[in-house]
């Protein structure tokens, strides 16, 4: 399973769920690639895989293999990136082919996990573009304010549009709600809003407002490993159990509607 964890809005929590969610899927027994596509290099920076001599831009070069690239850190296969990863992004822009670089330099190596995180920068650029062509699956990270709506209407707009040209098979699975306090009501607002105004899935499970996450980055640790009794520990691993449950239904589902359709002529 490809995931794309996506959004076009800056700050909602990408990062911070793409290596949460990956830590929590191989605690509970699967095997995890997590791929930083940020030239921000934000999520490299939070464990630590920083000046390092290659990364996901060298691979896109050529001037390195997957196992050049590739990271072992608390439990997953990591590839980091750097801020090289702009100016690859940019000699990109003119190739005929701009949209699949990823899906051919991750190539087979993908089917060797079990789940493959990707966290997407915060933009419609091309590196989303490619991240979505090569995904099953995406999921968007909202904070809970009047902007995420708007915020979450684009993006689902850039996810239908991939998914009518490049990549048929990709499916938004839902929205992930993070850093909430419905203590207050403008979240209280705009939760009901999601639920019951907009037809999106949006996960039960929900990222509570907790200031660890804030500080995991600077001590180079994952959550789970910098406060593992933390209520984000525990939300993250409830998120990835509903998030893992739901990518089995979904694909449970397509399956017997293949079955149907097959048998139907
Ligand atoms: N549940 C939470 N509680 C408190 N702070 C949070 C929570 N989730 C995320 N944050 C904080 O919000 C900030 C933005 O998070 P993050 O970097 O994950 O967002 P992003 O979408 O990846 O940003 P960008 O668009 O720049 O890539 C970070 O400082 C992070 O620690
Ligand atoms: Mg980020």
């Amino acid at each position: 399973m490809i995931v794309s964890v996506c959004s076009h809005k800056g700050g909602t929590g990408k990062t911070t769920s793409s290596l949460s969610l990956a830590v929590a899927f191989s605690q509970q027994g699967k095997k995890v690639l997590l791929v930083d596509l940020d030239p921000q290099a934000n999520l490299s920076y939070s464990i630590d895989l920083v000046d390092i001599s290659r990364d996901i831009s060298h691979l896109f070069t050529g001037e390195a293999t997957f196992e050049d690239v590739v990271h072992e850190s608390f439990g997953i296969s990591v590839i980091p990136a750097s801020e090289r990863l702009a100016d690859v992004e940019f000699s990109l822009q003119s190739a005929e082919d701009r949209g699949f670089f990823l899906k051919e330099i991750l190539g087979s190596k993908m089917n060797e996990y079990d789940v493959v995180l990707l966290d997407c920068p915060p933009s419609r650029s091309l590196l989303t573009v490619n991240a979505l062509v090569c995904s099953d699956f995406a999921v968007t990270p909202v904070l809970l304010d009047v902007l995420s709506i708007q915020g979450l209407l684009f993006m689902t707009r850039t996810i239908l549009d991939i998914r009518k040209t490049y990549n048929p098979r990709l499916t938004f699975l839902g929205v992930i709600a993070v850093n909430v306090d419905l203590r207050k009501n403008i979240s209280k607002e705009v939760l009901t809003v999601f639920r019951e105004q907009i037809d999106y899935p949006i996960f039960e499970t929900m990222v509570r407002t907790n200031t660890k996450l804030a500080e995991a980055p600077s001590h180079g640790l994952p959550i789970q490993y910098y406060q593992p009794k933390s209520s984000a520990a525990s939300d993250y691993t409830q998120l990835a159990e509903e998030i893992w449950n739901n990518m089995m239904t979904y694909g449970i589902r397509e399956k017997v509607k293949a079955g149907q359709a097959h048998s139907a002529h």
